[in-house]
């Protein structure tokens, strides 16, 4: 048997439990600094809703020969960057949060960017990079929570490893790119470009 319990005695357990109740799940072996790991969930939030907005903008305006299939994968992983919004808003308010939803700032709230490139190929890159930071991201996030806070820790955990099937897919369509034949990246840095030979503003980009 071991020296020292890992349990506290039941009355103790008990007493605490009747005390603060306006804070439902939060307990006083809650023994982050709240405030602390409500302002990273806040922030992956918006990382999440950038993420939503980003990859429905590629949905949307994916144009070219492999529009289809690119665009799908697309859709497929804004509703999921949703799912994780979702998630994440939910836990905010288990601990007692307010969720931010505000358009106001979202985008310096957020991690990743909102870009919306001219061409297929840089759209997946763009979404690449952004996988990218979500995973560095998560992986600062889960590191700070450690043991303390288990259930926000598996939540992270979970969506971490959806992001990196979400880069190992841009990944795939990259390469998939490559060997089309098509341009994996565009061919000069956009600054370099003639004006004539700039990509076509947003609204005159339709899907194909
Ligand atoms: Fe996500
Ligand atoms: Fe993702």
């Amino acid at each position: 048997m071991s020296a020292t319990p890992f349990l506290s005695d039941i009355q103790t357990i008990r007493k605490r439990a009747r005390q603060h109740l306006e804070r439902g799940a939060v307990t006083s072996s809650y023994t982050l600094d709240r405030d602390v790991v409500l302002k990273l969930l806040n922030e992956a939030l918006a990382t999440e809703l950038v993420c939503v907005l980003r990859y429905k903008a590629h949905y949307y305006l994916a144009s070219g020969i492999n529009a289809q299939s690119v665009a799908a994968e697309f859709l497929e992983h804004a509703n999921e960057e949703q799912e994780h919004a979702d998630r994440i808003a939910e836990r905010i308010t288990q601990l007692d949060g307010t969720p931010n939803f505000a358009p106001d700032g979202l985008s310096s709230r957020s991690h990743s960017e909102f870009v919306v490139p001219g061409n297929l190929a840089a759209m997946i890159e763009e979404n690449l990079v952004a996988e990218r930071i979500a995973i560095d991201s998560y992986r600062e996030i889960i590191n700070y929570i450690g043991d303390a806070d288990t259930t926000s820790r598996r939540m992270l955990e979970e969506i971490l490893a959806v992001e990196e099937e979400h880069a190992e897919d841009m990944k795939t369509l990259m390469e998939d790119f490559g060997k089309k034949g098509e341009p994996a990246k565009p061919a000069k840095p956009r600054a370099a470009r003639p004006a004539s030979a700039k990509p076509a503003s947003k609204r005159q980009i339709k899907r194909s």
